[in-house]
């Protein structure tokens, strides 16, 4: 295979911190592209519930905060459709740069002051973009090296790196323009950073050599007529949806929201439905497949509450925390950089523990089991916060940067751990579209925050962030409980 021939000298090459070379690329394009992600979202539950006269849509804040989860879901849904164009069409790199234009331009959108339509049309620029780039990088850096390749997992662990220092960043940077300057100006911000990594990224590209530069599993010929029909027939379908919304009044920012979340809850139980009764999955992979039920329900709980960040956390700093150091206000925004800032550091030290323990390690089922108690944890103390409290005095900073440093902790249990175990359970016949599972289970956990989060307000605190704490905590005890017989499907599977 020529691919593999020309791929070669990438694979020894060491001259990114002992990684290929072409790892920079990638590393630097992700950072820039989660820089403007996350930039934007810092501020966009602020905008969006701003009044008019505050340059803001004037919306409400349980609409703006629905928004804001629903926004999360279609990206994470639509991984789905980005991971299929380029396993067999436009291959990864080439989908990782079509993706990066539409994001910029839709940053680009954004900055432009003409209110609600271009900033909708933005939004679904960065959706349809990130759909192309966010799955697909990923799959350029696993291409970097051979499976067998010991370096891989630390490449990974370089990447996320890389996610987290654009994302540290990028929302000091546009939480500040955006929150005291003009909210344009911060969106602005994130266009020029996805330019900055688009530019790099055309820079760099030499140096990715073959990796996935080509669809791995191209469309054949007559594969191809059947693909575009039913290509066309989803677009169809997400017309009539659409027609049929506008004819009955429906087709309201309320109505998009309840559309979009009420799919990121179908769409999985097809998925399932469709791998366990296909002729093509065996009897063990079916298992396997029944095994990673209930680790998608736990994933999906636990991206419910850990993505209230952009949210409900954000609304809760502007209106609870004490923001005022030396005289000066900081933007509630700020509280965003948090979490990234204690990955840097925490993530050595948890891959650290893993290569200790060795296989003296905790099963998947019962890392998850912990990650999603933990989790709960964090929204259990902002629950004792509000019981000692009270609605009306602010409160210490520190309270919100224990909650952050504490799901931190949890997303470290979780998300990697994640990732790797849904390539080990996917039916050979499905291993892409597991792959977008993984996504979707965050998809899913965002579609249901989409009707949750309306229902917080500075008055009932307690009971908000009480009883998501007491939900995720049973869910942790199921798990833990069922972790023997979670395991037992998993059929060898660590
Ligand atoms: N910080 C991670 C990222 O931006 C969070 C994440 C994990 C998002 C898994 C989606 C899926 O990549």
């Amino acid at each position: 295979m020529s691919a593999t021939a020309t791929a070669a000298p990438v694979n020894d090459d060491r001259s990114f911190f002992g990684h290929p070379r072409g790892l920079a690329t990638l590393f630097f394009t992700e950072m820039w592209e989660r820089f403007s992600y996350y930039g934007m979202r810092a501020i966009l539950v602020f905008f969006l519930s701003a009044s008019v006269a505050n340059g803001g849509l004037g919306m409400e804040k349980p609409l703006a905060s629905s928004l804001v989860s629903v926004y999360g879901a279609a990206i994470y849904m639509s991984a789905l459709a980005g991971g299929w164009l380029a396993d067999r069409l436009l291959g990864s790199q080439r989908s990782v740069f079509y993706g990066g234009v539409l994001i910029m331009a839709g940053h680009i959108c954004m900055a432009l002051p003409f209110g609600s339509t271009s900033v909708f049309l933005g939004l679904l620029l960065i959706i349809l973009g990130s759909s192309l780039l966010k799955p697909n990088i990923s799959s350029v850096v696993g291409s970097l090296y051979e499976k067998t390749d010991a370096r891989r997992d630390s490449g990974f662990s370089l990447f996320y790196m890389g996610i987290n220092i654009g994302s540290f960043s990028g929302q000091l940077v546009t939480g500040y323009l955006g929150e005291k300057v003009n909210w344009h100006v911060g969106f602005g911000a994130a266009a020029v950073g996805m330019a900055i990594g688009l530019i790099q990224y055309k820079l760099g590209a030499r140096h990715l050599g073959a990796a996935a530069a080509t669809p791995s599993n191209p469309l054949t010929a007559d594969e191809r007529s059947k693909a575009y029909g039913r290509i066309g027939m989803s677009v169809g379908a997400i017309l009539v949806v659409g027609v049929v919304m506008f004819l009955t009044g429906t087709l309201t920012a309320y109505g998009i929201k309840n559309a979009i979340s009420i799919a990121a809850m179908v769409l999985p139980v097809i998925y399932f439905t469709v791998m366990l009764r296909s002729p093509k999955t065996t009897k063990v992979e079916r298992d396997r497949v029944k095994a990673y039920i209930p680790l998608f329900i736990a994933s999906a709980l636990f991206w419910l509450i850990f993505e209230q960040a952009a949210n409900v956390l954000n609304i809760y700093a502007d209106e609870r925390v004490e923001k005022t150091v030396f005289g000066w206000e900081f933007p509630a925004s700020w509280f965003q950089s948090v979490n990234p800032m204690f990955l840097i550091v925490l993530a050595p030290i948890v891959a650290w523990i893993w290569l200790r323990l060795g296989t003296r390690q905790p099963s998947t089922p019962r890392k998850f089991a912990v990650a999603v108690a933990t989790v709960g944890l964090s929204f259990g103390v902002l629950a004792l916060v509000a019981l000692f409290g009270d609605a009306t005095t602010k409160v210490s900073p520190m309270w919100l940067l224990l909650v952050y440093g504490i799901q931190t902790v949890a997303e470290l249990l979780l998300s990697p751990v994640g990732l790797s175990m849904t390539t080990k359970l996917a039916p050979a016949a499905f291993l892409s579209q597991m792959m977008g599972m993984w996504f979707l289970s965050t998809a899913a956990g965002y579609g249901i925050a989409a009707q949750v989060v309306p229902f917080y307000s500075a008055e009932n605190e307690l009971a908000y962030f009480g009883i998501l704490a007491l939900c995720a905590i049973a869910l942790s005890v199921l798990i833990w409980i069922g972790a023997k017989r979670i395991k037992k499907l998993m059929h060898g599977v660590i």
